[in-house]
């Protein structure tokens, strides 16, 4: 590894032997907060935003950061603050864009299973479309606007058919999945909106799979989408926005995905093409907002060598870092302080009683207890999907911009997991 920069995470290196997040020294910040703790770099957030930006410059377009990727307030409110939009899928993520400054008139709200109660208070506030995922949820959406008085504005998620060749857990886009609208009926189920009248169609969405490292299921989800376009507008239902949703991936370990700029000015010459490029786009990236703009540090508990396996046992776990459990992910895993010592072959695990509970397999370390490590690519799903077991209080999270850093959740203590409780 070349220990002054870290391919794929252009805001952090070392300095000497001291790993910076844009001008903070990260083991000060594990000093100071304790571990683990996330790290987030707003630079790296804001670059990422900007390729995106770059790519659909001189373009009618509306970036909307999907909130699931990492729905801390502050992040929420670095992107408000950049002007974006925001797609939902819940009450709550509804609420923390309101709370962090975002605008309801900006949200778009995706997900199989919206239920009356949701719908209402996005109603309530004024969101921008809703993205249905069934024929029954339309009928239910048409209801709820009606009793209230309004019209809800609608677009039909459409399930492509494209395979996005990614880890089957998070393939949205094949006929197998509980996503979206088959193909097939895409057209009768715009007729059946268009009828309704607590809804207003305005558009059209797709979203086929996350953590995608290939172009060409992007080019062919346009095409796809384009055919329909075309179809829905030929029997009178004017389509005002084409949403291609998230899905572009990161580089976790050596991967290359296309970079947002150029793989966005390639789809819009295909949208150029065929006569859409002026259309009004909206995309849902999440991942690739955050992904590779956190770090979650932790310190080394225990070394534990042993005669099949070397195990190096540290305080951060699967509740903190719950996608090497549950995708067999990959996450970079460096020291704070590089020594000069030789490597050893660690797994990487938590203290959580589970042999799942590992954060990395057969990684060259050289550690000792006490020392610091930073698990790389950790600002999306890491956070949004901790969890409390085996007791575990969820980790502060400090944002870093320039030199300076922001404590922007605190830690959750014992009292805060329990007061939910009642004894019998
Ligand atoms: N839009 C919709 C409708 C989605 O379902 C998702 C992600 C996105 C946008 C954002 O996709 P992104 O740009 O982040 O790929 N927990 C998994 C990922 C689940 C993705 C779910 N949907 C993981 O840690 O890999």
């Amino acid at each position: 590894m070349n220990l002054s920069n870290l391919p794929g995470h252009p805001h952090l290196a070392y300095r000497g032997n001291e790993l910076f997040l844009e001008d903070v020294a990260l083991s000060a910040l594990a000093k100071q907060h304790g571990t683990p703790l996330y790290v987030y770099s707003k630079g790296a957030m804001l670059a990422a935003l900007q390729s995106y930006q770059r790519g659909f410059s001189g373009r009618n377009t509306q970036i909307c950061y999907a909130v699931k990727a990492n729905s801390s307030l502050s992040v929420i409110q670095v992107f408000a603050q950049a002007g974006c939009g925001f797609d939902i899928v819940s009450g709550g993520e509804i609420e923390r864009v309101l709370a962090a400054g975002g605008q309801a008139d900006r949200i778009i709200f995706s997900g199989v299973g919206k239920t009356r109660s949701e719908m209402r208070r996005a109603l309530d506030v004024g969101i921008g479309c809703f993205n249905v995922e069934s024929e029954a949820e339309l009928e239910v959406l048409n209801e709820v606007a009606s009793a209230m008085g309004v019209r809800a504005p609608v677009s039909i998620r459409v399930n492509p058919n494209v395979d996005p060749k990614t880890h089957p857990y998070i393939s949205t886009g094949l006929k197998s999945s509980k996503f979206g609208i088959p193909h097939e009926q895409v057209l009768p189920t715009y007729q059946r909106a268009a009828a309704l009248n607590g809804l207003r169609v305005i558009g059209i969405d797709c979203h086929i799979g996350s953590q995608i490292t290939q172009e060409a299921p992007y080019l062919e989800a346009v095409e796809r989408m384009i055919d329909l376009v075309q179809a829905i507008e030929a029997v009178g239902i004017p389509i005002q926005h084409i949403d291609f949703g998230g899905g572009l991936g990161i580089n976790y370990n050596g991967e290359t995905p296309p970079d947002a700029e150029q793989l966005w000015k390639k789809l819009l010459a295909g949208l150029d093409a065929r006569g859409f490029g002026q259309r009004r786009l909206m995309i849902e990236p999440g991942r690739s907002l955050v992904g590779n703009a956190g770090v979650c540090l932790s310190e080394v508990l225990y070394l534990k060598p042993g005669a099949q396996k070397n195990f190096c046992i540290i305080d951060a776990a699967m509740n903190d870092l719950p996608r090497p459990a549950m995708y067999q992910a990959y996450h970079q895993i460096v020291p704070l302080q590089s020594r000069s010592a030789t490597p050893v072959t660690w797994d990487v695990v938590g203290p959580v009683c589970e042999s799942g509970d590992w954060i990395g397999h057969d990684r060259a370390l050289a550690v000792q207890a006490g020392d610091l490590l930073a698990v790389l690519s950790a600002g999306a799903f890491c956070m949004s999907m901790a969890s409390n077991y085996n007791a575990r209080g969820r980790a502060s999270e400090v944002l870093v911009t320039g030199a300076q850093a922001h404590l922007i959740r605190q830690r959750e203590t014992i009292a805060d997991q329990m007061r939910q409780e009642k004894l019998l």
